[in-house]
């Protein structure tokens, strides 16, 4: 009789049982290839999560905060003031639409700001501010009128100033310009 080891023997003698064992050492090898694949795609996932938050950071530290976009819309408002001045109504128009969307994008930056007394809600008071002051502002354009063009320039500058003093910046005192921002800009209107 051929002789072959016990343990072949066994398979032989039940082989049933050699097919449950083939069985679980293929599904052993799956369960192990599924786990080393799981690990990588994770390692993988990981690894993306951790580049997008640092591209996140990345964005952040470069983003220009508050006070660059208040710069922003201080040099719409004081071009504004000297395009009214030597009543150049398009170019004034130009500077009022300019100084409205500079303010909305300013209230996208930081809609609402940590003052002593809490939380300060900076949205509702630049909405306020733009359905009357820069309605009224834009309202004396259309209509090329200096004397509604000074009192309304001067109700939003005020205006302007009320949000420093809410913020806690009253040393954020405004005046009516005495230099237009832009120096390559020529105010005169195109007659
Ligand atoms: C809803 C509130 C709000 C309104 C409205 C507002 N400001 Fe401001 N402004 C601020 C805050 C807050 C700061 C300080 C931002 C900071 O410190 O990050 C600021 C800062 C400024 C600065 C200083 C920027 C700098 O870095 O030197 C100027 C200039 C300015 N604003 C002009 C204006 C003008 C002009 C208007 C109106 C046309 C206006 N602001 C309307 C809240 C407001």
């Amino acid at each position: 009789m051929q002789s072959y080891s016990p343990c072949i023997e066994t398979y032989l003698d039940h082989p049933m049982k050699s097919v449950r064992i083939f069985l679980q050492s293929m599904l052993a090898c799956c369960l192990m290839y599924n786990a080393t694949v799981f690990a990588a795609e994770r390692e993988s996932e990981e690894a993306s999560v951790e580049s997008l938050q640092a591209e996140i950071a990345r964005l952040n530290s470069i983003m220009p905060g508050q006070a660059f976009a208040m710069t922003q819309i201080a040099y719409n408002f004081s071009n504004l003031w000297f395009a009214a001045q030597a009543e150049n109504w398009p170019l004034a128009k130009f500077y009022i639409d300019e100084t409205r969307v500079r303010l909305r994008w300013a209230m996208r930056i930081t809609p609402s700001r940590r003052i002593s007394s809490g939380q300060l809600d900076l949205l509702p008071i630049a909405s306020s501010i733009e359905d009357n002051q820069v309605k009224a502002v834009a309202d004396a354009v259309a209509a090329q009128d200096q004397t509604a063009f000074r009192t309304a320039y001067t109700g939003l500058m005020q205006a302007c100033q009320g949000c420093h003093e809410a913020s806690e910046k009253a040393f954020l005192r405004l005046q009516i310009p005495t230099a237009p921002a832009e120096p390559l800009i020529d105010f005169s209107p195109n007659l």
